[in-house]
This record gives C-alpha cells, structure tokens and sequence, in this order.
C-alpha cells in the first residue's frame, strides 16, 4: 500500500468488538495502544498501563480481528533494558498475537530496535510527541524550529536503519513529516502530523466522540455525520483513503 501510494487506515483498538467492526469496516492496522490507560482505565496518562494489561487487551483484540494487521504497544518502562524489552515483545507476540510492536523513543531505543529486527520481530518506532514522556517533557509540539526537525529526520533515519518496518508520527509539523516521509523508505503513520504520510492513525475513542474530556483538536468525530459506529468506522476509512482526512486544518504545524 505505502509503495502504491493507497494511504493507510489506521485506528486503535482494545477489544473484540471494536476490532471485528473495525477490520470490517476496512482498517488496514489496529493498534492496541496504550492510550487505552487514559480512554479505557481514565487514567490521566499512558504510564500506568501494566505489561499484562497490553496482553490481555492485544488478546481481546486478536479474537476480534480476523483480517487488520495488528500493533502492539510497548508500555512505558518496558524498554528500561534490552532484557525487558525483549521479554515484552515476546509476549505482546506469543500471548498477545500482536502482528508487531510499537515503542517510543528515537537514539534510546535503537539497540532494542536492531535486537528485535535481528530476532524476526516487526517494530514500529514512534517520534515526536511522546506520551510516555510525557512527565518530563510535557504535550509538546516537536520539530517546530530547524534543530529539533534536523535531530527528528536523523532519528527517523536512524531507526529505519537499525530495521524499524514502520513508524508513527505524533504531533509533527506537517512539512516536517512530509519531509521524514519522503525520506524513508518504510511508511509513516500520522497522526496530528498533517495529510502527506503514507497513512493515518487516531485514537478510537476520538472517531466516535467518546473520549473523556476533550478530544484533541486534529481529530474528528466521525459519529457526527453517520448514524451508527459501523458507518463512522467506515467514514474514517474512506476519509483517510480519499484523502478527505486529514485536511489542512487538521495539521500541527
Ligand atoms: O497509544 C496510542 O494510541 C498511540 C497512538 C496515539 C499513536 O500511540
């Protein structure tokens, strides 16, 4: 799809249901995220998520997926060590049936990259906004001036060289994350990121208008114009497909 040029549907999933209508709804990848610790547990952040949570809800997603290429996220501290890390890819994939794992992170994690590549692992790298992070550095808008774009692009490179297959991109300027895109050769899914990535990703809960508080502003409420999860699932895809989501307003920077 991403060397075709058809964009990428993308959407997070927690459990059975929401997968099967997903998949049949036409998303290419779910990703059990560990956002679900803010939409699902109403946690204030992503840090909570336990190991064993991300497993058993990759499990609930994996019977309700019969078709969608399936994401794991890696939950904060899992990668503190290669030990850990390789321990927590191990059972996203052999208890969970996750397709591939997901982690944050750009120079930090590229040793753990290059580890799970060599081992036969599928790895999705992340850069930008990093929610597990998040106590640190905060909800920032990287890339935005030349220092951090050039240190972004390095990191994307670097992580597709250690043998990422794909990358997310939260939160990145949209010119930026057309350049990274353009640079790389594995696809790069967006999400706050603007329309030029090979696909795009939002949080489930956002495409339905469910989500505790406020949603961010680059989402949209698909819900709004159908009139059943079913149809909404499927506008996101066709939205996403025809390049009617993201528009430019829809873009960070
Ligand atoms: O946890 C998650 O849902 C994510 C997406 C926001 C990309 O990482």
């Amino acid at each position: 799809m991403h060397q075709s040029g058809e964009k990428i549907a993308c959407l997070t999933a927690y459990d059975a249901p929401t997968a099967f209508w997903a998949a049949h709804a036409g998303v290419d990848v779910l990703l059990v995220g560990d956002s679900l610790g803010m939409v699902v547990q109403g946690h204030a952040t992503t840090l909570p998520v336990s190991l064993d949570e991300m497993v058993y809800h990759t499990q609930m997603v994996q019977r309700g997926n019969d078709q969608a290429w399936c994401i794991a996220d890696m939950p904060f501290m899992s990668d503190a060590s290669l030990e850990s890390a390789l321990q927590c890819a191990a059972r996203l994939m052999k208890e969970g049936g996750a397709n591939m794992v997901k982690l944050e992170g750009g120079d930090r994690v590229l040793g753990i990259v290059q580890r799970l590549a060599e081992l036969g692992v599928p790895v999705c790298g992340h850069l930008g906004l990093l929610p597990q992070s998040v106590e640190k550095h905060g909800y920032k808008v990287l890339g935005k001036d030349d220092d951090s774009a050039n240190k972004l692009l390095k990191s994307a490179q670097a992580l597709q060289d250690a043998g990422a297959d794909m990358l997310v991109l939260e939160c990145v300027p949209s010119a930026l994350a057309q350049q990274i895109t353009n640079a790389l050769v594995i696809p790069v899914i967006g999400i706050g990121s603007g329309a030029a990535t090979s696909g795009q990703v939002l949080v489930l809960h956002d495409v339905l208008g469910i989500t505790l508080g406020k949603s961010p502003k680059f989402a949209h409420n698909f819900l709004q114009e159908h009139n059943s999860i079913q149809a909404a699932l499927a506008g996101y895809v066709t939205a996403v497909k025809t390049h009617a989501f993201p528009q430019a307003c829809h873009a960070v920077g």
